[in-house]
């Protein structure tokens, strides 16, 4: 926008020591898309848009009870946070072959690479399927696939994370652990998801002991606002021994916690628009805090298909609820790389990129 010219200052007029300084603004959706980041906390399955779901229900001969993408859309829980889960898992179904599998998560690494993720660790849920019926074999492999495609066709070196549903037992959780044996080298880490109620990190500890003996990297949901998220995270920080903690803002509740989480380094995988949703709240003040503490805060998108913001968008909704200078955004994306569980080497060259 052309100022007016009595605004106008410069050499002619007052010499350039007395130019004001630009005021602070909001960093744009284009900067954010151009920093290089990684995706930490991404469940494949919630990255299933309506189209997608419809042509593979289409395809596979499921009647999922609607016929366009119009009446698709209308069935997604945009509108109640306590409709989340309930409706995530039957909206799987339509999700059957190792193909399937493969075009869900390549669709999201496509959208992924245009808001600039270079590194991305994608968690699913094998339980969700095998419950069902579906081989696990199809779904890692289906899976992977993608992964292994992803840093030629996309630009993104893409890993996979496991994750229990920590409302099914511990004996299902081990099993499915097991049956993962055969993929090891295709799988870099487990975590734990769901519904977080009565549903603890200890009921989880001897299958994520098991898990670190095969080498697995380990992480853990502390959900937002739950009864005793504090414990939990207190719990999965001193008991499980996690590599990363996927939300855990909750951690601010304890200030020698918050000290325990910057001295050791560990990631906070946080998903602002997912916690708008869930909780009314961004937690952007939190998050926002956390950073400045020096805790490697990172920013993600968690089911991008129900909240409705992939990883650039939840930057740019961070940024502007909690008024973030392009230097903390800058951070927050460094911060992504620094908790990722690349190797030393290609974490330095991702982090130089
Ligand atoms: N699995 C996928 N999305 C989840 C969420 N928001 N909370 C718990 N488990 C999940
Ligand atoms: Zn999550």
């Amino acid at each position: 926008r052309r100022r007016p010219a009595r605004e106008q200052t410069g050499p002619g007029r007052s010499g350039p020591s007395r130019r004001p300084l630009p005021a602070p603004t909001t960093p744009t959706r284009e900067f954010v898309t151009g920093l290089p980041k990684a995706e930490l906390h991404l469940h494949l399955e919630g990255t299933l848009e309506p189209d997608l779901k419809l042509r593979l229900a289409q395809r596979n001969g499921i009647d999922i009870g609607q016929s366009t993408v119009e009446e698709v859309r209308a069935t997604y829980p945009f509108d109640s946070p306590t409709r989340f889960l309930p409706e995530y898992y039957p909206a799987m179904e339509a999700l059957q072959t190792a193909d399937d599998f493969y075009e869900l998560a390549d669709a999201y690494l496509a959208r992924a690479a245009a808001d600039g993720v270079k590194h991305a660790e994608m968690f699913f849920d094998p339980q969700a399927h095998t419950s069902r019926g579906v081989p696990f074999e199809a779904v890692v492999t289906g899976y992977h696939r993608a992964a292994a495609e992803a840093p030629s066709k996309h630009g993104i070196d893409a890993h996979l994370i496991l994750c229990f549903l920590r409302d099914h037992s511990a004996q299902s959780a081990a099993e499915t652990l097991e049956a993962s044996v055969p993929f090891r080298d295709k799988i870099l880490g487990v975590g734990l998801d769901s519904d977080e109620r009565d549903n603890p990190p200890q009921k989880f500890a001897d299958v994520f002991a098991r898990a670190r003996e095969l080498g697995y990297r380990l992480t853990m949901h502390c959900d937002i606002d739950q009864v005793g998220s504090i414990d939990n995270i207190r719990t999965v920080l001193d008991e499980i021994g996690v590599d990363r903690v996927d939300h855990g803002t909750n951690v601010v509740e304890d200030p020698a916690l918050v000290d325990v989480v910057r001295e050791r380094g560990l990631g906070l995988t946080t998903c602002p628009i997912s916690n708008s949703f869930v909780t009314d709240d961004m937690k952007a003040t939190e998050i926002a805090g956390l950073l400045r503490s020096g805790v490697r805060v990172t920013v993600n998108s968690d089911d991008p298909a129900y909240f409705g913001g992939y990883v650039a968008e939840n930057y740019v909704a961070l940024a502007e609820a909690a008024g973030l200078t392009a230097q903390a955004v800058v951070q927050l994306a460094r911060n992504s790389v620094e908790s990722s569980g690349l190797r030393v080497s290609p974490r330095a060259a991702a982090r130089a990129r």
